[in-house]
């Protein structure tokens, strides 16, 4: 089968969170499962340098975006056997210091680039001499991709192939002023409220449910939990009247980048069976964060992007509370100045105990997840989550909130000590993490069970061949092949 993939971030070439991972290694996945798989991506700052190999396509866009006419470049990749990546090559919209935003701000453009890149890969799709069979769309940034498919339907395209969207994270709906919407050219009878309409405002993550074929979401849970009030965002009026096609698919794991035993980024292999390197990792990751080195303290860690869906609140609440008995703290992280203050605060009450770093760092996050004892992710909502699968394939037990991917992808110790690979607490308090903080020191005390629970942890199976097929079924579902 072909399958386009259309995707505004994709790991190696570009990433803000497990969007570009899983992109990435679903395509990877597809192709080696003998199907055709290309990624549609734009062409960021600094990839062309990084990945000289990629070629010039001979091909031009010119496309209408509202009154203008907008050009562009494409350039393509090829990374596998049936893996091939083309790069809209836009410097105006994409050659900047950032994706999203620069110093905390949004572009202010975002529409306008979005919509372009939108409206690229439907070009590529129709007059590419390679017919994808299905078009797979990811986040509101390709939201728009079913609509303009059926405009151009409507406007003559015979047989276009079916849409699919998949939702990562309904928190970010590409909402804008409706003026923005002429930029789409779409036509104003598909601006209404089971529409792109949304309270007289665009909202691009909203199109793509009400127009895709099918709508798929990154962990069965979340696809339950969106449906509702509490979690839908305000678009579980119009999930649940698409409810029949929609359906929940948790992320795979590449194995292939998140390993312990091939792994360039570790101080030290390490296996299953052959735990030595991980305290290896302890203490030289200790080390070199200034801690102080010594295997016998439980280290806690988290990597993640500081926003109000992880549970930083919660989580500064409880280790404020929790620092001052035996552990220690490392957290990766980068996002609201607000939170970063608040860390750093903590940090300065705890010296010795705690240590953070702001930014991005792909090879630190390794480090953390080889040399951490446990993983905090109390997260408010969350998809999917990738940290806490990476976490269990390092041996590194994850102490997560019960909710969306998190629940779906860890066994909780109180509720099944033999099968248990990791701690659960469901409430949204900075007691609950707390007590879960205190059970993860009990079970540290206790070798023979922490061994077990680590094991379990590591044998997880989270590989992209068992989840591709689901994606497989979801496209044969609309191919008919
Ligand atoms: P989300 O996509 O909501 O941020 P996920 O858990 O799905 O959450 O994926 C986060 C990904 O981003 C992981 O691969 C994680 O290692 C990475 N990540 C997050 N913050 C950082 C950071 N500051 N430095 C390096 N990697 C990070
Ligand atoms: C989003 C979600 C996260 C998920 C990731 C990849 O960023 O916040 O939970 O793992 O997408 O699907």
């Amino acid at each position: 089968m072909n399958i386009l993939l259309a995707s505004s971030e994709l790991f190696p070439f570009s990433k803000t969170g497990g969007l570009a991972d899983m992109v990435a290694a679903l395509a990877r996945a597809l192709a080696n499962e003998g199907h055709e798989a290309r990624v549609v991506t734009p062409l960021y700052r600094g990839i062309r340098e990084k990945f000289p190999a990629m070629r010039k396509v001979d091909w031009h866009f010119d496309l209408p975006l509202g009154a203008s006419w907008v050009s562009a470049e494409l350039w393509e990749l090829d990374v596998a056997r049936g893996l091939k990546i083309y790069f809209i090559d836009h410097p105006g919209y994409f050659d900047r210091a950032g994706i999203y935003q620069e110093n905390h701000f949004s572009y202010a453009d975002n529409a306008e680039r979005y919509i372009f890149f939108s409206k690229c890969v439907v070009h590529l799709a129709r007059y590419l001499p390679w017919r994808p069979d299905v078009i797979h769309g990811h986040d509101w940034q390709a939201g728009l991709i079913p609509a303009l498919i059926l405009q151009q339907k409507n406007a003559g395209w015979q047989n276009p192939p079916p849409s699919c969207l998949t939702i990562h994270n309904l928190a970010y709906q590409g909402v804008f002023p409706a003026a923005a919407y002429a930029l789409t050219n779409l036509p104003e009878d598909f601006f209404h409220t089971e529409g792109a309409e949304f309270f007289g405002l665009l909202n691009c993550l909203k199109a793509g449910i009400a127009f895709a074929d099918f709508i798929t979401t990154v962990s069965p849970r979340y696809a339950r939990e969106i449906t509702t009030e509490e979690y839908g965002c305000g678009l579980d009026g119009l999930l649940r009247r698409r409810q029949k096609q929609l359906v929940g698919i948790l992320n795979g794991v590449d194995y292939g980048e998140w390993n312990t035993t091939k792994n360039p980024h570790l101080f030290k292999p390490y296996s299953v069976g052959r735990l030595t390197g991980k305290e290896i990792n302890k203490l030289k990751l200790q080390k070199m964060l200034g801690l102080p080195a010594d295997e016998s303290v439980p280290l806690f860690g988290t990597i993640s992007r500081l926003a109000e869906q992880k549970g930083v609140d919660i989580q500064l609440g409880a280790l404020s509370e929790m620092l001052n008995t035996k552990m220690q703290f490392v957290l990766l992280g980068s996002g609201s100045p607000e939170f970063e203050r608040g860390y750093r605060e903590l940090a300065r009450q705890f010296p010795g105990k705690i240590a953070v770093r702001f930014g991005y760092d792909e090879t630190l996050a390794h480090r953390i997840e080889a040399a951490c004892d446990f993983f905090l992710m109390p997260s408010r909502f969350e998809p999917c989550g990738l940290n806490q699968m990476y976490s269990l394939r390092y041996g590194t037990i994850p102490i997560v909130r019960a909710t969306g991917g998190l629940d779906d992808s860890v066994v909780d110790w109180t509720q099944n000590p033999k099968l248990a690979t990791g701690i659960k607490f469901s409430d949204y308090t900075a007691r609950a993490l707390a007590k879960s903080i205190r059970k993860a020191l009990v079970l540290y005390g206790q070798p023979k069970l922490l061994a077990n629970c680590r094991r379990n942890a590591m044998r997880a199976d989270f590989s992209w061949e068992r989840t591709v097929h689901d994606y497989l079924a979801v496209y044969q579902r609309l191919t008919g092949v």
